[in-house]
């Protein structure tokens, strides 16, 4: 079976059981994603002809409307017979190229009671490239991997900075956190997918919304953003359970005293953590006190459920599909 990709014409062969994107990804063709699970609807594209299913259903990332238009997430779409779509364009192969690469754990550092900041350190020969809002699978020595956004924009270290969540049971959060001392050899492969970075210029506001370490990737925006021409008026909601977990208050008060169009609202549900921080979920702060879309951009980052409700409540707001930028963690 034959995937063909329009405008582009590009076209690969597709592996049984497996999804269209993952398909297309095999064969290096660089299709713009996030999550590959269904709720952030960056892998959208309009099916042209041909046979698909979902066995794991059509997924949140897209509205009723936009599957009713025909519109389908390649993350979720298998195939059963050739299929033509059209996606919106492929990216540059350069900006996509991955490489998998050993790495050492140089910091190993609690940055809150359930987040843990890493730096790798890749060998110095080999160079590895990346933009803000994209992420790396790292690779444990028994070859489990997970996904993890990298926290910084390439250029302030070659050490690689990642966020790491507690997660009750899991296999490679609970490895990392049991570890008591840096120097563990692991690997890491990518950079993968990720978010676009916004036009940085002009009077439109941006949004940031973070949930928990879904700030990493918007931390790595922001970071690029402050080395420009950035005169966008910018929100940064940050919303977490426990106020505890507010994990980058300092930073990002610092942020705001350097950078006068940008603010930071913290939350929490708990109603816990540093002076100012506001009682509730971010989703909920977000909708209450920004009214208006019809010029903003929003940008998304953290759990998958934050992501899909946030894309379905703005987009029946008047918020056009093409200016929603999400990252959700699986
Ligand atoms: C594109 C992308 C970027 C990501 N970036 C980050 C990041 O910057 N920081 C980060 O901490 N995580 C990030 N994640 C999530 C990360 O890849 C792992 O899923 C997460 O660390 C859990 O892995 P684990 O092996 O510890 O848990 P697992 O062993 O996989 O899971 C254990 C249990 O926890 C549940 N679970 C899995 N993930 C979560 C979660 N996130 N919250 C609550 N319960 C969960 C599972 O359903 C399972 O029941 C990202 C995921 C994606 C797809
Ligand atoms: S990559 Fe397909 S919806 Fe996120």
């Amino acid at each position: 079976m034959r995937l063909t990709l329009l405008p582009e014409r590009v076209s690969v062969d597709m592996q049984p059981g497996r999804s269209l994107l993952e398909s297309a990804l095999m064969a290096s063709v660089p299709l713009l994603h996030s999550c590959r699970g269904g709720s952030c609807g960056a892998c959208r594209a309009h099916w042209v002809s041909g046979e698909v299913d979902f066995p794991q259903g059509a997924g949140l990332g897209l509205t009723a409307e936009e599957q009713a238009e025909g519109q389908i997430l390649l993350c979720r779409a298998h195939p059963r017979s050739d299929v033509v779509v059209d996606v919106r364009t492929l990216r540059p192969a350069a900006a996509v190229e991955s490489r998998h690469l050993p790495c050492r754990i140089e910091q190993l550092e609690l940055l809150s009671p359930d987040v843990l900041r890493l730096r790798l350190r890749l060998p110095a020969i080999e160079p590895f490239n990346w933009s803000a809002g994209q992420y790396v699978d790292l690779i444990l020595p028994d070859g489990t991997r997970r996904a993890y956004s990298l926290a910084a924009p390439p250029g302030e270290d070659p050490r690689l900075e990642i966020h790491v969540a507690r997660v009750d049971g899991g296999r490679v959060s609970g490895t990392l956190f049991a570890m008591q001392a840096p120097g563990a050899l692991l690997s890491v492969e990518g950079p993968f997918g990720g978010l676009e970075l916004p036009v940085p210029t002009g009077t439109a506001p941006l949004l940031l919304v973070a949930g928990g370490t879904g700030y990493a990737p918007i931390r790595a925006m922001l970071r690029e953003l402050a080395q420009g021409a950035w005169t966008r008026p910018t929100r940064l909601y940050f919303g977490v359970r426990r106020g505890a977990d507010l994990y980058a208050d300092q930073e990002l008060r610092q942020f705001e005293r350097d950078c006068p169009h940008f603010r930071y609202v913290p939350l929490s549900e708990d109603g816990a953590g540093p002076p100012g921080v506001r009682r509730g979920r971010v989703h909920a702060a977000v909708l209450e006190a920004e009214p208006d879309y019809a010029a903003a951009d929003v940008v998304v980052a953290g759990p998958s459920a934050l992501v899909a409700v946030m894309r379905q409540e703005l987009l029946a707001r008047g918020l056009p599909a093409a200016r929603f930028y999400a990252d959700a963690f699986g």
